[in-house]
Order: C-alpha cells, then structure tokens, then sequence
C-alpha cells in the first residue's frame, strides 16, 4: 500500500501490500451480510491468498474460485492457505492476461474481490518500473491536466476499470480494497457511462493499522447489473457499521460528497458570473522567481543574493500563511508579465538589473518542461491576468483541510499574489472584501462547499468547486443582495484597470 515511508523497490513497484487474514475475512463476511451469492470468484492480483482463502470460506456455493498473481512465490505461499480442490491458481500478468476467455468461461454472477497494487504511475516511473498498461493516458485526460503534466494515476483505478468492462452486460460485484480518491474515480467513471449498477457502498478502513500505510482507504462494493441504475453510494464508517453516514451523489459531472446536505443548499447553486475563482501564478521556477528580502538584497533559492529593481516584484503569500492566518511579505515574486503571453522584452529597458537577473537564470527557467512555457515570450509565467493585480482578495489554500477564506489587503501598498496552490477572487476595495468574506464565513456556505468537498484529497479546495457557488443567490439569502449589487455595479468596470492600480501601487519592498 502506498505510504510515505520509503520501500523496497519489489514491493513499491508490484505496489505489493499484502492484506492480513483478519481484514480479508471481516471484509468477506460483509459481502455475505449483504446477501450476495456469487456463483464464480475471481481475484485477478492474488497475492498469498488471503482474500480467496476467506472469499471461498464465506460463499461455499460458489462452483469456482480462481486466483491470480504474477508474483510465483506468492501463489505458493496461496496454495498453502487455500482449499487445492476448490481453488485454481493461475501465474500471470494482469496487463498481458486473456481475462475475457475466464469471464466466459464460468458462470455468472461474478465476485471479482481483492486488493489491486498500491503504486501510481508517477511512482512507477521514478524507478522506471514496465508494470504499467501499455497505453497509460486512458480516460481521456487531455486538456490543462495534460498541458500541466498531471497525468499521474493510480494502477489500481486503471485496473477497476478492466473489472467493469470484463462484467459489462454480467450480473457481479466487484469488492476491493482501494484507496477511497481510486474509488469515487471508478463512481464518476460508472455514473458519466452509465454503467449499470445495483449499488455502491464506500466502507472506510483503517489503512495506517491495518498496512501501516497513512492513506484515507477503503473496501468499496458495487454491485453490477445490466438491468439496474443507482446514482448514490452510500458511505459507512467502518466494515462492521449497517447505516450509512452520508451518501455521495452524482450532479452535472460532479461527485456531491454529502447529498443530505447538498441537497439543503442546492438553491446556491451557479453559475456566478461577477466574482470569478482564479489560482495563482504559476512559474515552476520558484529557485529563481521566489526571493526574500534580506538587508543586503534579494535572496532566492540559489543561496545568492540579488540587487533588484522593485518594479516586477510582488509580496507573495504561499499556502502555509494562508493557512496559518499570517498575512505578512516574507517574500516577493517576480512577475514579468500582466497577462499570459505578454512580451517581456521591455523588462530589458524598465529595469534592466531584473532583466539580467533573468537572463543569467535562462538556463533554469528555459528547462521547464510543462507545455504551457512552449513558444511563449522568454520567463513567461501563467495564471496571470488582471485580477492578479487586484488590491483586495479574499483567499482560500487549496491544499488546506478547512474552509478558511482569508482576506488579503495590499502589503507594502502592492497588491499581493499568490503562488498556484491558493484560489481567490479578486475585490475592489476593503469594504467589498469584507463583504465577501462574510458571506463565504455563512453556515450555508460551509454546508454547501462541506457538501461539496472530498477531504481526504490531496489538494481538496478545487477552483472548479468553489465556482459552483452562486455569491448573488448566497446573499440574497442572507439578505445582503443590495450590498452584492453594489459592489457588483463597480465590478462592471472593466478589470483591466487593475493593472493600473498595481502601477499606482509601487513602493518599496520591507525586508
Ligand atoms: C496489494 S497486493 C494484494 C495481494 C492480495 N490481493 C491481498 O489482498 O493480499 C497486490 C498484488 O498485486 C500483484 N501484482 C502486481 N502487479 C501485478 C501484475 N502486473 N499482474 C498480476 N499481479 C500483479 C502483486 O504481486 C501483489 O501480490
């Protein structure tokens, strides 16, 4: 299971965790709790054979248990723990097996169940490991998570995958153990398909007792049917627990974590068309582009440092301050541009030291590998735009476990900016920030981004989740919609005024 402690590169690499007994048999006698009766099992990465050893225990009906693995010493070590007459073992690899020939060879219903490999794509590539399908760039993810090399996934999903279209037009279940973020993929997968589906279920593990792995994990059941439709999954607490806690739902592409309360607050729903949510500026450089003020110059990330002119530096706030509520320049950002591909040559001539700066680090800045750098004017940075420039914002770390919106007022009498883990929206005045800040301080705000929100994401506040707040229906609700078309009416002026007001608002940068 993939945690934070360093493995050994076989067990990284086969993302090889084996489950203990104990979880194999509470995570079995559930199914059987749950009244499903399969007629084949099937566990396609096997191991030692924990699961088809409880699996064949639990459903003694079924007429044939298979298990598979590529790993030979393990499936010896299976043969020892499961019934020989009963259950056939198969060597193999899972991305070179003939698994339709299995599926049609046995009868239905299907119990595919186990615990797929712990191992990302990205992890597979640092030891440059082959245990991967051939074509990795499935699902289609083109796009910014493309252009921005985001690309990564986990081995498991793109496994569960396979599940469902070997039990296409089958009745079966499939029962894993998986990381819960690998599970609510599968769910977006099955609800954007329209993949038949009976019912899903979402038990939370322990994964940090039971793998020693610090993941939020979970044994997740669907059940599949060719004539059955479902867009809920309910959410249980632990493998012993009959009642759900909440239920995740699916809405216009979305997963909806909590449906309950979704469904208290729908009337705030968007669009909002006046206050946009905008991420920082990203430049993937921050060695070079990130620098603190020191009494003898600018440092940056190369332990030198610099005599810069003010003119293209910003107070910069990372997400720890805005996190941490501290909301003072402990360091500036070079921002060379006002909008994404604006030429940056005049640096050269408005502040020539800046511009030798960057011409001296080129080799640094033109290594960046993201597509978003290609065929743009030298040291281009992206996210960049007049809101950048905005004297007032109201922030949110997107990396945060809580709904925190801080509002950020000029430091040093420059507007600040942020680096690309915040979101924001960008306010006129002091008064304007302040009014934003309470509405997003509301208990229906809470609920309805709460609603919204995996927690146990890596970066759970999503721009693409903020937005889908209405601001005009949440202060209409709270009755402040006068206030909202006020301010409103002076965001009508066109925004790229800002980047005046950043030009007015020069001044030095305090060490
Ligand atoms: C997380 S362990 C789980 C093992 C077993 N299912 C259990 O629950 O104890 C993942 C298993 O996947 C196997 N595995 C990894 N890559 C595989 C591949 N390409 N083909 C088949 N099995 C693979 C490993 O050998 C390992 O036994």
């Amino acid at each position: 299971m993939a945690g934070k402690q360093r493995k050994p590169k076989a067990i990284a690499e086969f993302g090889d965790f084996q489950t203990p007994s104990a979880l194999a048999r509470a995570a079995s006698n559930l199914l059987a709790r749950l009244g499903i009766q399969p007629r084949s099992i099937l566990e396609p990465t096997c191991g030692k054979g924990s699961f088809l050893a409880a699996a064949a225990a639990c459903f003694p009906q079924a007429a044939s248990v298979i298990g598979v693995d590529i790993n030979q010493a393990h499936l010896n070590v299976a043969r020892t723990v499961t019934d020989r007459t009963r259950v056939k073992l198969r060597q193999g690899d899972f991305f070179k097996f003939d698994w339709q020939s299995v599926i049609t060879n046995e009868g239905e219903p299907w119990l595919v169940i186990g615990n797929p490999p712990w191992v990302t794509s990205a992890e597979l590539g640092v030891i440059a490991s082959d245990n991967l399908p051939e074509k990795s760039n499935f699902q289609g993810r083109i796009g910014i998570e493309a252009i921005t090399g985001k690309s990564n996934f986990d081995i498991s999903e793109w496994m569960l995958l396979r599940y469902l279209d070997w039990l296409k037009g089958h009745r079966g279940t499939i029962a894993v153990l998986c990381k819960t973020a690998v599970a609510r993929k599968i769910l977006l997968h099955v609800w954007k398909k329209d993949v038949r589906m009976q019912s899903a279920r979402i038990y939370k593990i322990d994964a940090l007792a039971h793998f020693g792995a610090a993941v939020d994990a979970c044994f997740f059941v669907l059940e599949l049917h060719p004539q059955a439709r479902t867009l809920n999954c309910d959410m249980f607490n632990g493998l012993e627990d009959a009642i759900p806690t909440s239920t995740l739902g699916f809405l216009d592409g979305h997963i909806i974590a909590d449906v309950e309360a979704f469904n208290r607050q729908r009337d705030l729903l968007g669009p909002e068309i006046h206050y946009i949510w905008r991420s920082g500026i990203k430049h993937d450089c921050s060695k070079v582009m990130e620098l603190v003020p020191t009494d003898r110059g600018y440092a940056n990330g190369l332990d030198e440092v610099e005599t810069l002119e003010d003119t293209f530096l910003l107070p910069m706030l990372k997400s720890s301050d805005i996190g941490n509520g501290r909301i003072h320049c402990r360091s500036v950002m070079l921002v060379t541009q006002q909008t994404v591909g604006e030429d940056t040559r005049h640096i050269c001539r408005d502040a020539p030291k800046t511009w030798s700066y960057l011409q001296r680090h080129s080799a640094l800045l033109n290594k960046r590998a993201s597509i978003i750098y290609k065929n743009k004017p030298a040291f281009s940075i992206f996210g960049v735009g007049p809101y950048s420039f905005a004297p007032w914002k109201i922030a949110i770390s997107g990396f945060y476990k809580t709904l925190k919106f801080v509002k950020v007022g000029p430091l040093d009498e420059r507007p600040v900016v942020f680096d690309d883990t915040i979101n924001f929206l960008s306010c006129w005045s002091e008064d304007e920030a302040s009014f934003i800040e309470d509405l997003l301080a509301s208990d229906r705000s809470h609920e309805f981004f709460h609603s919204m929100v995996h927690w146990d994401e890596k970066r759970p506040i999503t721009v693409e989740i903020l937005k889908r707040l209405s601001i005009r229906r949440l202060a209409a609700a709270l009755g402040r919609e006068r206030e909202y078309a006020r301010f409103t009416a002076l965001k009508d002026l066109p925004l790229e005024t800002a980047a005046k007001s950043k030009a007015d608002m020069k001044g030095p940068i305090a060490a």
